[in-house]
């Protein structure tokens, strides 16, 4: 493993500490993330923990109404999960899809593993009726759920993983990806996009990463990253809404739509914004402006039938 994988895999580490800092001051509920915790919680600044709270009630709200348009008939590929909870989350309430696959690198699988086995709360969803969890350490399936390890630089390592899971190329699938692509080059992240593009019939993508980085503030946060040995290897496809909507439509996706996550904040129903709005005092509104301009979501679709997958996710639903 090289030292630059070793910090892109650290950063699943900052993910999971920022989200369960937001989760203790009461920004989003979640029953799960604190098995996943070891040590302290630093307490992060109102900016940051607004960020968060932006990106993973958008991802909640997206992979809802996708399990609910098909009544639970279709399928959930997270790549570079890392610990996040999604699927316990939606899975508690009743919205879990037919089939679950988390995909990551090979140490933060095992992690992940070693975490679920030690934790019933974590361990029973996985189960959908009397089938069995299967685990050699490196991989995880169940009938419902399944966790394996690939380097998504390397599409036969994700298609032969993928290919043990036994989801339906024919079922609705949604792919997730927060925060991932961009430690890709773009050379790297195209042949992924396209196989996973050629998989399903009907499929769509969400990911959420970086964009404006051309800008001062984009600069300063790439400068930073770099000096913690992480450069983001897929910065050049995080420039502009054109081109992030334009690296799907390489990789033979339909189109795909893309919001800044400043505009996806002011989607949200009122009354919520305002009520986790009331949780920290914060008056520096441009700090929050500027970095929800800095990140952005982007769905792209493939969609034969005609089904209406391109207005499928409304981030202003209350839910
Ligand atoms: C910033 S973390 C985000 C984790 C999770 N998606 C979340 O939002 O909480 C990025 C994740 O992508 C994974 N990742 C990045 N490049 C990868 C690659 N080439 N193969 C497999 N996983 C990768 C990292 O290991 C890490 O878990």
């Amino acid at each position: 493993m090289s030292v630059k994988d070793l910090a892109i895999q650290a950063t699943n580490d900052d993910a999971t500490i920022c989200k369960a800092c937001a989760v203790n001051l009461g920004y989003w509920k979640d029953d799960f993330l604190q098995y996943f915790i070891k040590g302290k919680v630093s307490r992060k600044s109102p900016e940051i923990n607004r960020g968060y709270y932006a990106r993973v009630r958008a991802v909640y709200l997206a992979a809802k109404q996708f399990v609910k348009k098909f009544e639970k008939e279709c399928q959930i590929v997270s790549i570079g999960c890392g610990f996040d909870t999604l699927f316990w989350r939606l899975k508690s309430e009743g919205w879990e899809p037919k089939s679950y696959v988390e995909v990551d690198f090979i140490d933060i699988v095992r992690k992940k593993i070693s975490v679920l086995k030690k934790c019933p709360m974590l361990m029973s969803p996985l189960v959908a009726s009397d089938d069995e969890i299967c685990s050699d350490g490196k991989s995880l399936h169940s009938g419902l759920y399944h966790l394996v390890a690939a380097d998504l630089r390397q599409v036969d390592q994700v298609s032969r993983e993928m290919a043990g899971c036994k989801l339906s190329s024919s079922l609705p699938t949604l792919f997730i990806a927060e925060c991932v692509l961009v430690y890709l080059k773009p050379a790297e992240s195209l042949p992924l996009l396209k196989f996973l593009a050629g998989m399903f019939e009907t499929c769509i993508f969400l990911n959420y990463e970086q964009i404006n980085m051309g800008d001062r503030f984009g600069q300063i946060m790439l400068e930073n990253l770099e000096v913690r040995g992480c450069p983001l290897a897929g910065v050049e496809v995080c420039m502009t809404k054109e081109t992030h909507e334009r690296r799907f439509e390489e990789a033979g996706w339909d189109k795909a739509n893309v919001w800044t996550m400043n505009e996806v904040y002011h989607l949200f129903a009122a009354s919520e914004r305002r009520e986790m709005e009331n949780i920290e005092f914060f008056d520096e509104i441009e700090l929050l402006t500027q970095l929800l301009e800095h990140y952005c979501i982007t769905i792209a679709w493939k969609d034969p039938k005609n089904i209406g997958l391109e207005n499928l996710v409304q981030f202003c639903t209350p839910m």
